[in-house]
């Protein structure tokens, strides 16, 4: 008996008997089922993926190195050396998406190498518009760039865009090329 003998039951609308032959073609196809979603679930963690910070402050006493192995060791090395460091998000519950603060969190352990002699700047979509709309962002990039010692080079609000196609139609683009020509 297989997957085929099974839906011919199902769609004659009979039930599958506990403890039946059928049954255990149910059992057996359900565990599959859990295997290839563990396995999708699993190959959906990208070698790009920058884990949140543990705070457990293990770099506190191992000269700044960071106990989490993932992408963010490749990154360390290029922020050092970058002149300047552009935020791009889209706004997520009034702040930045949880992927870029991943990122930042994790500035903790390098921190020391990270302050000072950097220019930075902020580009952020979002689909509301108020005059309110970014202030929260803009407020804790501006705390950001106090703590980092970073001078801020430019900022793109690009209100009201929910979606690409939305801001395809927008000057916004080609503001982000004007600022990014201004440096
Ligand atoms: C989880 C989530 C939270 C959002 N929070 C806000 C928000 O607080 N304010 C707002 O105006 N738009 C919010 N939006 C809309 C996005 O900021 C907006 O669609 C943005 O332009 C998406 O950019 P993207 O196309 O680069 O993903 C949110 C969207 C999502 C998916």
């Amino acid at each position: 008996m297989d997957i085929n003998d099974l839906l011919a039951h199902l769609n004659r609308g009979e039930a599958v008997e506990g403890g039946s032959e059928l049954h255990q073609v149910m059992i057996d196809l359900s565990q599959k089922a859990l295997k290839l979603t563990a396995k999708l679930n699993g190959q959906y963690h990208t070698p790009e993926e920058v884990k949140p910070c543990l705070a457990c402050e293990y770099c506190a006493s191992h000269d700044g190195q960071c106990v989490r192995k993932d992408a963010m060791n490749t990154w360390y090395e290029k922020l050092i050396e970058a002149d300047m460091i552009v935020f791009v998000t889209p706004l997520y519950y009034y702040g930045m998406s949880a992927q870029i603060k991943a990122v930042i969190d994790r500035f903790h352990a390098y921190n020391a190498k990270l302050v000072g002699n950097k220019k930075s700047m902020l580009l952020a979509t979002s689909y509301g518009a108020d005059d309110w709309t970014m202030k929260a962002l803009e407020k804790n990039y501006e705390s950001i760039l106090s703590f980092m010692n970073w001078n801020d080079a430019g900022k793109l609000f690009a209100t009201g865009c929910p979606v690409r196609e939305v801001i395809e139609q927008t000057n916004f683009p080609n503001q982000a090329y004007i600022l990014g020509k201004s440096l």
